[in-house]
């Protein structure tokens, strides 16, 4: 384990907080030190100074942050989480901005999976969108997937999946949208392909500001890691990303309403969900 001090911890925390809006505390020192370990020894770095001043200062192409990324972020995910919110999306939200498209002979239909870890988020929505609206054939529609771990974009592409990612995939839906493959199951292709894979730092202001015309944006367990600055800059993000009429979907726990006034509060069926007027 490698003897990270309280200074050097709160150098590394301030720049990953700086690049990655991702706030470390105090308590996250023993988790930290792990990560920093791991990549000291990758690197063959026995000082932990020596890989500060390399975050700090080195680092200006950003590769190393992208390394270290890749070790820090939380990625626990499965197929229909919160299942009761994408239920508010199926039977209210989705209908309403299709109606709306349609009456507007716009056949267009953008999702935005914003933090998508391994991919079991975005090709749930794939899978509602295919069972709430089949025409969506005749459709444009695109759901992007994004995430600033590497590994996860890798195994997103992938779309193969063990039992626990599938355990929630109501049965009449598993084998419409789900091969097995030996222990696993991989996405079926007419669903996969509605699905693009992108890598996006949700923090990266530049990045943000490419991300236009979504029609939802769904960002879930994701903002429950940055602080309440980081978190109201992505929020504002997405309400540029919105098409008017378009809704953004957050965790259970986490809230638009207290960080911004910008979006309508809405309710359906127990869930709250923000609408950009
Ligand atoms: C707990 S997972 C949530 C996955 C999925 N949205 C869900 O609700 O099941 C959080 C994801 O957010 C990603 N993440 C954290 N910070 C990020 C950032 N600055 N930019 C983009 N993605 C980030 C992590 O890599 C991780 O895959």
């Amino acid at each position: 384990m490698t003897d990270l001090s309280l200074d050097q911890f709160q150098k590394l925390t301030s720049t990953i907080y700086r690049k990655l809006g991702l706030h470390f505390d105090d308590k996250k020192i023993y988790f930290l030190k792990t990560r920093v370990a791991k990549r000291m020894a990758a690197l063959g770095i026995d000082d932990p100074q020596q890989y500060v001043f390399l975050i700090n200062y080195a680092d200006r192409e950003g590769v190393e942050m992208q390394q270290l990324a890749n070790l820090i972020t939380t990625n626990e995910t499965y197929m229909f989480r919160e299942y009761e919110q994408l239920q508010a999306f199926a039977n209210h939200c989705l209908p309403e901005v299709l109606a709306a498209k349609h009456a507007r002979g716009d056949k267009t239909l953008r999702i935005w999976s914003a933090g998508c870890s391994s991919g079991e988020e975005p090709y749930t929505l794939a899978m509602i969108v295919q069972e709430v609206f089949p025409q969506v054939s005749t459709w444009t529609c695109e759901i992007v997937a994004t995430d600033v771990d590497e590994n996860m974009l890798r195994r997103t592409r992938a779309a193969l999946y063990g039992e626990r990612s599938v355990k929630e995939v109501p049965d009449q839906l598993r084998a419409k949208y789900l091969v097995e493959r030996g222990e696993e199951y991989v996405v079926r292709q007419r669903t996969a392909a509605l699905v693009e894979v992108r890598h996006l730092n949700l923090n990266d202001r530049l990045a943000m500001r490419t991300m236009k015309n979504f029609d939802f944006v769904f960002c879930r367990n994701v903002l429950i890691y940055f602080d309440d600055i980081s978190r109201k800059a992505v929020v504002d993000h997405f309400h540029t990303a919105l098409n008017k009429g378009g809704y953004v979907f957050l965790g259970h726990s986490e809230s638009a309403g207290r960080i911004t006034p910008a979006f309508r509060l809405k309710r359906f069926e127990n869930h709250l969900v923000y609408m950009k007027e």
